[in-house]
């Protein structure tokens, strides 16, 4: 058996909590391979609304089991806060004890580098994940796997604290001392050391057992480590390929790919963006869209589909289809754009440049139609509307699968 793929293919927040929910009723296993809890992925059943972070959006099929993979950056604090209202989960969520831990010093740092970058800022969750990734690159970081010696942990933490003095100074941090950082560990010991597990092996031995893995991408790929907006990126690889490193899979593990874009463009925090919109129908597409951070309640910056951008992921992630959400939320515009190349230098260009930075979109404009809200049969979408799918799988060059038109499970098309 090979394991499906989720992977955001804008800047984040495509919906893709909205997929894996659903997808996942099907699905024996469900793996987050990247990122931590920056992430805010947002599912709704029923006008229930649940926002998850670190636990796989697979957590609502009770007979599946969810896997946090060895790629994923871990603060334990906020994984025992987040499954609390969950209540046992110790026999559903396994932690691979190869994930790397997010601790306070991490998200001080992050926060402290943020305010001292000024207007250079990247604009981070302020969660520690640049300083936690950092620290596994450098190999001075901290497994979850570590937890099961607190003792040896604290004592390793404490070496690091003074190695590092000059730094946590300059910061103006106050690291903990030896007895309370032994104390915070051994809490999260008490409720994570059950959980832990060699994860590569359970996900291999799903699909040696021919169970259905599915694996959920955090971020989106313009946010990717390598292939996005640079420095404006997160600090993992959250494109497909990641999923093979973020787990212990290799690349034939990997089957069908579904890569989730929203129907117009958003990105939160800083960097270049060049399909965004400064007028009435940007503020538009942001109060329509809900359009505000799950985990900061930042306002989204928006703007047009970047077919483009979208075009370059999709081949990139290698798509076989496209999840298009959020059409609902274009109901009611009477004109519709979709940047359709670059123009750089006075030159149209159609692939991705090297930066985005300074680059001019050239758009293709399109009727609009009514009303998609809550439609869940291709057929009885506005021509307009069908119109408009049809131009994005040629402009992408590739299929869209499925449609989305509105939050809840429900709303949801099968093309
Ligand atoms: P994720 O990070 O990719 O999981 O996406 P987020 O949860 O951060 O942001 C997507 C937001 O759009 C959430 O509030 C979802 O409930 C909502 N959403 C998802 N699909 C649709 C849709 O088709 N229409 C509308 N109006 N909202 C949607
Ligand atoms: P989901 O999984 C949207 C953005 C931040 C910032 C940059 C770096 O919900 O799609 P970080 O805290 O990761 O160091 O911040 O990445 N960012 C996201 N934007 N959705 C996310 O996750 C994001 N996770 C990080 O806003 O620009
Ligand atoms: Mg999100």
């Amino acid at each position: 058996m090979k394991s499906d793929l989720i992977v955001g293919i804008q800047w984040g927040d495509e919906g893709k909590g909205k997929i894996v929910d659903l997808l996942a009723q099907d699905y024996d296993v469900v793996c987050r391979y990247q990122g931590g809890h920056n992430a805010g992925h947002t599912i709704v059943v029923d006008d229930k609304k649940l926002a998850l972070h670190l636990i796989p959006s697979g957590v609502l099929n009770q007979n599946a089991i969810n896997i946090i993979g060895n790629g994923v950056v871990i603060s334990p604090k906020d994984l025992i806060e987040e499954m609390k209202p969950f209540g046992d989960l110790s026999d559903r969520l396994f932690i691979s004890d190869k994930a790397h831990m997010i601790l306070r010093h991490h998200i001080l740092i992050d926060q402290a580098r943020e305010k001292l970058r000024g207007k250079k800022a990247i604009g981070t969750t302020g969660r520690g994940i640049g300083p936690a990734y950092g620290n596994k690159i450098e190999r001075v970081g901290h497994r979850i796997g570590e937890l099961k010696d607190t003792e040896k942990l604290a004592k390793s933490l404490i070496e690091y604290f003074d190695i590092n003095h000059v730094l946590f100074e300059a910061l103006g941090i106050e690291t903990a001392n030896y007895d309370d950082l032994k104390k915070e560990l051994d809490a999260y010991a008490k409720v994570l050391v059950p959980m832990i597990a060699d994860t590569t092996s359970m996900v291999w031995n799903a699909l040696d057992e021919n169970k259905k893995v599915l694996l959920e991408g955090a971020q989106g790929t313009l946010l990717d480590i390598d292939h996005g907006t640079y420095p404006f990126v997160t600090s993992s690889s959250t494109v497909s390929a990641g999923a093979c490193i973020g787990l212990g899979l290799n690349p034939k593990d990997i089957g069908n790919v579904t890569g989730i874009v929203k129907a117009y463009c958003t990105r939160v925090g800083n960097g270049p963006f060049p399909t965004e919109d400064f007028t009435q129908d940007g503020k538009d597409l942001g109060e329509k869209g809900k359009e505000f951070g799950v985990t900061t309640g930042r306002a989204r910056r928006c703007g047009w589909f970047d077919a483009v951008a979208c075009r370059y992921a999709s081949r990139l992630n290698g798509c076989d289809e496209l999840a298009f959400m959020k059409l609902d939320v274009l109901d009611g515009f009477p004109k519709i754009k979709v940047c359709v190349a670059y123009e750089i230098d006075g030159k149209r260009v159609e692939t991705l440049p090297q930066s985005l930075e300074n680059v001019t979109p050239i758009y293709e404009e399109y009727d609009g139609w009514d009303r998609v809200q809550g439609i869940t049969k291709y057929e009885d979408l506005p021509e307009n509307a069908k119109k408009y799918v049809k131009r994005i799988e040629e402009l992408t060059q590739t299929k869209i699968g499925l449609i989305s038109t509105g939050p809840d499970r429900k709303e949801t098309i099968f093309v």
